[in-house]
């Protein structure tokens, strides 16, 4: 049996691309493995620290990821922060983790660019920060998008590194899961590369059908194309790699196949779209509206998972320890 684990950050609702990327593939594998679920709310320091909001946010996070059936009976769900013990492997691995590496990450230089004011340490350290969170459980496999491949390929890094230093076969080289497929990237419906919360271009699963619709038939579009079988322009393709997630393959390949003849009707493709996108998150709606009413289970289910967690926590806390050399009087 394999230990899975996966996160998603407390910065908003959830959206298609954490959806698709992350949270359908953990649903999947819940029945057949160890599974650890958790949100990310120290994370969420690195960019977002608003007293404010911090705690809606990890509550909103948590309603969607129940709503979207992550089951509290199979799977561990926990809050980052109700578990110390990761701050504390976070420091240990910053001991044997560079700056010049760190430096070099893709997410690092992206969010110094984004957030010039605020090129924090603990951004320049989320790789370490997200290594503690799968180290901590001696993961497997880690449901992600693609962005989050680099991330996975430094934690294996780090887990070697530990191993070498200390000469132990403790940690597991953990990699970044799809159900034995590529890693996906979701694209916003603005024409840009990523859906994401920071880009301002999703569709959450909270979404009404109403703002679903809005939202996919303002998505960018021209007036078509004008030779056989042309290569799509970007903000088309992203239209089709949403509907290759939602829709149905028949459904694709009629789109496709009017791409190809130059008799699209991107009106029509829309409308579809829309429709496939409103069948995948009107459910989870439903039980979004249904859960959020209901604080006493959402306690319920934070403190036994902050419970089951730190039992696992404490044990890798106390062999790492050991191997460091920490010794009792
Ligand atoms: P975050 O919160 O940005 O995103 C959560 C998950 O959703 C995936 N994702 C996407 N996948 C496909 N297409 C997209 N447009 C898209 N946008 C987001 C992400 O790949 C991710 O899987 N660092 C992580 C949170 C984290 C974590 C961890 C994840 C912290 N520690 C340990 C796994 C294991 C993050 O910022 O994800």
């Amino acid at each position: 049996m394999d230990t899975v684990l996966s996160g998603i950050r407390s910065t908003g609702n959830l959206h298609l691309g954490n959806y698709y990327g992350a949270l359908r593939n953990f649903i999947k594998m819940q029945n057949e493995n160890k599974c650890y679920f958790f949100i990310a709310d120290l994370h969420s320091l690195t960019t977002h620290p608003d007293p404010a909001m911090l705690h809606e946010n990890v509550k909103n996070v948590l309603v969607d990821y129940l709503a979207a059936g992550i089951d509290p009976e199979k799977s561990v769900i926990y809050v980052q922060s109700d578990v110390p013990e990761v701050a504390e492997l976070y420091l240990y691995l910053n001991m044997h983790v560079y700056m010049g590496e760190l430096a070099k990450t893709s997410s690092f230089k992206d969010k110094a660019r984004k957030q010039p004011e605020n090129v924090n340490a603990g951004l320049l350290t989320y790789p370490s920060l997200m290594a503690a969170d799968i180290l901590m459980h001696n993961a497997d496999k880690v449901p992600v998008g693609k962005d989050q491949e680099q991330h996975l390929e430094m934690t294996r890094r780090f887990a070697r590194r530990f191993n070498n230093f200390y000469k132990v076969d403790y940690f597991k080289e953990p990699v970044a899961y799809n159900f034995g497929q590529e890693l996906v990237k979701i694209p916003g419906l603005d024409g840009s590369g990523k859906m994401g919360k920071s880009e301002g271009n999703c569709i959450f699963l909270s979404d009404s059908a109403k703002e679903i619709k809005k939202k996919v038939m303002r998505a960018l579009t021209d007036s078509g194309p004008t030779e056989p079988n042309s290569v799509k322009p970007d903000y088309i393709e992203n239209l089709f790699t949403i509907m290759r997630v939602v829709s149905t393959d028949e459904v694709v390949d009629h789109y496709e196949e009017k791409w190809n003849s130059c008799e699209i009707r991107y009106g029509d493709m829309k409308k579809q779209l829309a429709e496939d996108i409103i069948n995948v998150t009107t459910p989870i709606r439903e039980r979004i509206l249904e859960l959020e009413k209901n604080d006493d289970y959402l306690r319920k289910v934070v403190t036994e998972g902050a419970d089951r967690a730190r039992e696992n926590a404490k044990k890798t806390i106390a062999d790492v320890r050991e191997i460091m050399g920490f010794k009792s009087f």
